[in-house]
């Protein structure tokens, strides 16, 4: 099996390339910095899996194309595409400009839209993995905070918390779309501790006058579970979608926050 990951340089993306390079699959760790993505290929390449970098921004359609002819290219298909790449930015409602607004969409659904339409050409034309399995998956990284307007961020990321919405629906329409042949399904993260997190800590406590790192400890000391979220956590769930036990889902955005959602 051949996955590609945007945004894979670092964090979730990185931790999901880690666990499925374990699992003998070839990876290609694409992002927008293509030194971070080659330190990254080095890295997961030392556990001995086969792995090239690609730069790509999922922002523009050509990068994504290419990402794809990369894998191909590299390894002869490509099964599995995460579309895992996003960013986010703190601002309260009133302050969202057209442009915080426009550049948040674009990154995270524009470029999850566009990685999508990229795999999926190219899954198409495949044979199926195995005997009654589907020709490949596609996985799109959202958030919880697509799925629930309740909660103490609810305020301060209106336009990342639209994307997310926008990337689960865009995970309806894409499984509707290519069943029988792609699964396609969402995973919905808590709060995980990555350099995403370190910026929504710094931004949200700037906003409310508070201490850097108040914001991480309040929002964590709420998880049920008892402990922050690692980026290892969220690739567990993306072994899981990769492997054929999930063969049989599609159209799903799961939500892995240890409780956070029910506590
Ligand atoms: P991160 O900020 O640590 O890593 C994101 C990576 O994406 C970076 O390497 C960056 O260079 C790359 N990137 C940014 N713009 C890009 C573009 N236009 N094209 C290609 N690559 C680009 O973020 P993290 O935490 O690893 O997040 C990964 C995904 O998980 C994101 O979609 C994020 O929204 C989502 N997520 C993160 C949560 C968290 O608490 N950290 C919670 C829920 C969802």
């Amino acid at each position: 099996m051949t996955v590609a990951i945007t945004g894979s340089g670092q964090g979730i993306g990185l931790a999901m390339a880690h666990r499925l390079a374990a699992q003998g699959a070839n990876i290609v760790i694409s992002d927008i910095d293509a030194d971070k993505a080659a330190a990254a290929a080095s890295e997961v390449r030392a556990s001995g899996a086969s792995v090239i970098s690609v730069r790509a921004d999922v922002t523009s359609a050509d990068d994504c194309t290419s990402l794809v002819a990369a894998a191909v290219a590299e390894f002869g298909s490509l099964e599995m595409m995460v579309c895992n790449a996003g960013i986010v930015q703190v601002k309260p409602f009133l302050e969202v400009s057209a442009d915080d607004w426009n550049r948040t969409m674009n990154v995270n659904v524009t470029g999850t839209m566009l990685t999508m339409q990229a795999a999926a050409r190219q899954i198409l034309t495949q044979e199926a993995m195995g005997d009654g399995r589907p020709k490949g998956k596609i996985v799109a990284i959202a958030s919880i905070a697509g799925r629930y307007a309740a909660g103490p961020m609810a305020p301060i990321i209106p336009h990342y918390r639209a994307s997310k919405a926008a990337v689960i629906s865009l995970t309806h329409s894409a499984s509707a779309t290519f069943a029988p042949h792609i699964t396609v399904n969402a995973i919905c993260p808590g709060l995980v501790e990555t350099d995403m997190w370190k910026l929504i800590d710094e931004q949200w406590s700037a906003v409310e006058g508070w201490e850097t790192g108040t914001a991480w400890k309040t929002r964590t000391s709420a998880v049920p579970l008892g402990r922050p979220q690692t980026s290892d956590d969220v690739a567990g769930l993306a072994e899981f979608l990769a492997s054929p036990a999930s063969d049989y889902m599609t159209g799903q955005s799961i939500n892995i926050d240890g409780g956070l959602t029910v506590g």
